[in-house]
């Protein structure tokens, strides 16, 4: 909660205290409970989420019958969305966003796809075995990158999550020096590109793909 009142002007903020948002994605009507008075970053819907969620339905990544895991998912709209186009999600973050994004899941997924997803506790760089290595089509993350003191764990769980086939997609807002500083350490070890940049909401999403290790000598 800290890190979130300096980055948005006052005018964006009121948005956030609606107890509910609504849109339109992927033919379906959703509507997402927020609760900032009680979870605060993790229980409303950023910008990223959204330029995400329409950078999804734009088709050029095939999400029908794939694998997805989503990271840092507050609310669940990415999540949800990608299980709308037809992948089987797994919807992660840490444990005090489970109620609501249940809450969300159960209220924008028709009956007959609820089994396409799943909502689990994921705290970056913990209990990772409890996940397949290596074991998803698709990583996606909206506004995950933003508390420097998370980026080697963030890091740790990407690479753990992902093989050399896996597809990872960030949508970010830059709003520091440190956050060009995560996508430089994510450099090390994937190929980083930027596949979409939203103007008028200021978001960049980045495609980002896992070296394959060099064997050994
Ligand atoms: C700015 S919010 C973005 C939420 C959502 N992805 C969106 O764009 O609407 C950042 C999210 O990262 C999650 N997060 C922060 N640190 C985390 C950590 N160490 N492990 C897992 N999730 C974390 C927060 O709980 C929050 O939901």
């Amino acid at each position: 909660m800290m890190a979130l009142v300096p980055y948005e002007p006052i005018p964006a903020l009121s948005k956030l205290h609606d107890s509910s948002v609504k849109f339109h994605f992927a033919n379906h009507h959703l509507h997402l409970t927020q609760d900032w008075s009680r979870l605060g970053v993790a229980a409303v819907v950023w910008d990223a989420a959204v330029v995400l969620c329409m950078y999804l339905e734009l088709g050029q990544i095939e999400l029908r019958g794939k694998g997805a895991i989503e990271l840092g998912a507050g609310t669940g709209l990415v999540g949800i969305v990608a299980a709308l186009l037809g992948a089987k999600v797994t919807i992660t973050d840490r444990e005090p966003a489970m109620e609501l994004l249940r809450v969300n899941v159960r209220d924008n997924i028709p009956p007959e796809q609820q089994g396409a997803v799943v909502v689990s506790e994921l705290t970056w760089g913990e209990g990772l075995e409890r996940y397949p290595a290596g074991g998803y089509d698709i990583i996606l993350g909206a506004d995950i990158v933003y508390l420097v003191e998370t980026f080697p764990a963030l890091l740790r769980t990407l690479e753990h999550l992902s093989s050399d086939r896996t597809v990872v997609l960030l949508a970010c807002r830059i709003r520091y020096d440190r956050d060009v500083a995560f996508l430089d350490m994510l450099r090390q070890s994937f190929t980083v590109e930027e596949v979409h940049y939203e103007a008028q909401r200021d978001i960049h999403i980045y495609k980002a793909v896992k070296r394959q290790s060099k064997p050994e000598l």
